[in-house]
């Protein structure tokens, strides 16, 4: 098995990845949901978040997933709190990393061993407003359409390789909660599924 600094493990079976989210853990949720049904082309194996209190933790802790939460100010820097999560994915033999509403940018500690295997999806059609607030910059903006982006990450904000997008149109009488439901709804389709093919595309060496 090759350790963290040559690249992610290998695996046996499915590939294991692991989920990192501060939030609400809408998407985590999805990937738990599928990966119990049985047929989903990976292993949820860890879920890693940077709010020990938030309802993703509490998600994957009733659903017996193993957790790594830690509040990164207990960490002298940022690539401490990196290198210990980092511990963690290969002690639970990770490849992958899907970001889903994780609210850190990553640094290299994750970038390089984990370098093409992160993915992240985003609730815009990138490169259209990239950051936080990516529905509320589409209202402002006045747009027609706005989306969903899944991508590949690197040490930008939202600039990674985009693997798929969808299309959400705003209506004219939207109020933000019913936009975000909808992009919601639709980040819960895609996600998984685009995530399943990269899965599918992994060789495991
Ligand atoms: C999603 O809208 C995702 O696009 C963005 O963060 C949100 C996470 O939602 N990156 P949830 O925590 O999965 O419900």
């Amino acid at each position: 098995m090759s350790g963290p600094t040559n690249g992610p493990p290998e695996s046996v079976g499915a590939p294991a990845f692991a989920v990192f989210a501060s939030g609400d853990g809408s998407n985590l949720q999805r990937f738990i949901d599928l990966t119990r049904a049985g047929n989903y082309p990976g292993r949820l194996t860890l879920v890693v978040s940077d709010r020990p209190e938030c309802r993703a933790v509490a998600r994957a802790t009733s659903a017996g997933i193993p957790v790594r939460a830690r509040d990164p100010r207990a960490f002298p820097d940022k690539a401490a709190y990196e290198r210990a999560i980092l511990l963690a994915l290969e002690a639970h033999g990770v490849r992958w990393l899907v970001l889903a509403g994780y609210m850190r940018l990553l640094g290299p500690t994750l970038l390089e061993p984990y370098r093409d295997h992160i993915v992240n999806v985003h609730p815009s059609l990138l490169p259209a407003f990239p950051g936080k607030d990516a529905i509320g910059q589409a209202r402002r903006a006045g747009v027609m359409f706005t989306g969903v982006t899944v991508h590949y990450v690197d040490e930008g904000i939202d600039t990674g390789l985009p693997i798929a997008q969808a299309r959400v149109a705003v209506r004219p009488d939207d109020t933000a909660e019913a936009l975000a439901a909808r992009i919601h709804a639709v980040e819960h389709g895609l996600y998984p599924a685009v995530v399943a093919d990269v899965l599918r595309g992994d060789d495991l060496s």
